[in-house]
């Protein structure tokens, strides 16, 4: 067999753990993957022993991330590479962890220069609006880059996963049909190499015209079992879904909710009051996919998966979005301010994400039916008074 070849995109607080389980897998996997993986870093200058250094050169020599994930061990097949076109050539698995405002310009990079089979995973919680259209980040991966691309999501604190503390995530991956190497499987017909021609569906239901290239039968099918020896560790347990749009969303629009929270709790107010806007947020979240993924999401990933109540309750009571608009709101500084001043260049990926669900609503003039979106981006823009949150959602029911 020919053996998968494994690049991480990004390598950021959580770029980085993704990138060290992988390593730790693909060194206890020989038969399945290149015991090497190559990690893509946005290269910067950073200063070790009073020196400045390239931050490539510090984890390829310290196996530290030292600005990202300090005082974290790398394995030492964990390779930095700064050159994003060749940290992808080759690969098989391409897995992008990095903040989703840089998918645009990473996915225009690399197109052309991947193999045409290969196959992506986004670590990524955020979506991509373009004026009235949202996409989900694994799709608009796929699309811009003519691969198919499932999603890892979940409660995931990356300094906790990093220092090995148990924790669970999920994993969305709808194997493509071309992938199955079985013909006339799903009802699907022999393509003229003795594949499954694909009819793979996209995160509303709609059959992609584009075919996918399969992955060559010299490699391990690349499947749930793959993935799950790639990602699962003894501290991080794995659950394999095939509801990619329900573990992207549940991502993407608890972040929001962690904002509002954090404000809640910065105003004054405690458990009490964030448990009801972690309830209200959900049903917002619900009710988006409802509303514009009806085909596809399963409300049941929302509700019993890690990607979905879990990582709600993660990040409204100890992530980073939550933390630091409650931060904001006690300083009485914007927290676009407190995103500058003291995250050492990571983001906060809920004031995006806000801005951009919110402009997707009212391009589609259905904003009232989403309050404590509305809130949180009224918020953001300084118009709305804290005070004003029990009457809002009064008003909402
Ligand atoms: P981070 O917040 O640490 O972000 C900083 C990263 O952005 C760095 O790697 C930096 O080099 C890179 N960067 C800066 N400018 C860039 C540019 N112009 N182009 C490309 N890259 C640039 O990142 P993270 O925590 O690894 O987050 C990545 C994704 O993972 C996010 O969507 C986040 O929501 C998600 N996530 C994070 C955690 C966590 O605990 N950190 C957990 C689960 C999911
Ligand atoms: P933050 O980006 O707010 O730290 O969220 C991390 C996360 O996604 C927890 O599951």
């Amino acid at each position: 067999k020919t053996l998968h070849k494994v690049t991480i995109v990004g390598s950021g607080n959580w770029g980085t753990t993704v990138g060290k389980l992988m390593a730790e897998s693909t060194a206890e996997h020989p038969d399945v993957f290149e015991k090497d993986v190559q990690m893509w870093v946005y290269e910067e200058t950073v200063e070790v022993d009073g020196q400045p250094q390239k931050l490539t050169d510090v984890i390829n020599t310290k196996h530290e991330n030292v600005k990202y994930l300090p005082e974290i061990k790398l394995p030492d097949n964990l390779i930095a590479n700064p050159s994003l076109v060749d940290a992808v050539k080759n690969s098989t698995i391409l897995v992008f962890n990095l903040p989703h405002e840089f998918i645009g310009n990473i996915c225009k990079q690399i197109k052309g220069h991947i193999l045409p089979y290969a196959r992506g995973i986004s670590c990524i919680k955020g979506v991509t609006v373009t004026d009235d259209k949202i996409e989900l980040l694994s799709e608009y991966i796929g699309e811009n880059l003519s691969i198919y691309c499932g999603a890892l999501s979940g409660a995931n604190i990356a300094s906790e996963i990093a220092n090995e503390m148990w924790c669970e995530t999920t994993i969305a991956y709808n194997t493509p049909p071309c992938d199955k190497h079985t013909a006339n499987g799903n009802g699907v017909s022999n393509g003229a190499n003795g594949y499954v021609v694909d009819e793979h569906r996209d995160s509303r239901g709609q059959i992609i015209k584009t075919p996918l290239t399969p992955v060559p039968s010299e490699y391990p099918a690349l499947g749930h079992d793959v993935l799950r020896k790639l990602f699962e560790r003894p501290y991080f347990t794995v659950s394999m879904v095939s509801d990619v749009a329900g573990v992207s969303l549940g991502g993407a629009l608890k972040n929001i909710v962690a904002l509002a929270c954090g404000f809640v709790e910065g105003h004054g107010w405690n458990m009490t009051a964030k448990t009801a806007v972690m309830r209200r947020g959900m049903q917002e979240i619900i009710q988006f996919a409802r509303d514009f993924y009806p085909e596809t999401v399963q409300e049941k990933t929302l509700w019993e998966e890690s990607a979905g109540w879990g990582d709600m309750i993660v990040s409204c009571t100890s992530a980073r979005n939550w933390r630091y608009s409650k931060m904001a709101v006690e300083r009485g500084v914007s927290i676009q301010e407190i995103e500058r001043t003291e995250l050492n260049g990571q983001k906060l990926q809920g004031i995006s994400t806000s801005r951009e669900v919110s402009s997707f609503l009212r391009a589609r003039g259905v904003e009232d039916k989403y309050p404590l979106f509305k809130l949180v981006d009224g918020i953001l823009d300084q118009n709305v008074n804290l005070e004003d949150i029990p009457r809002l959602f009064r008003k909402s029911q």
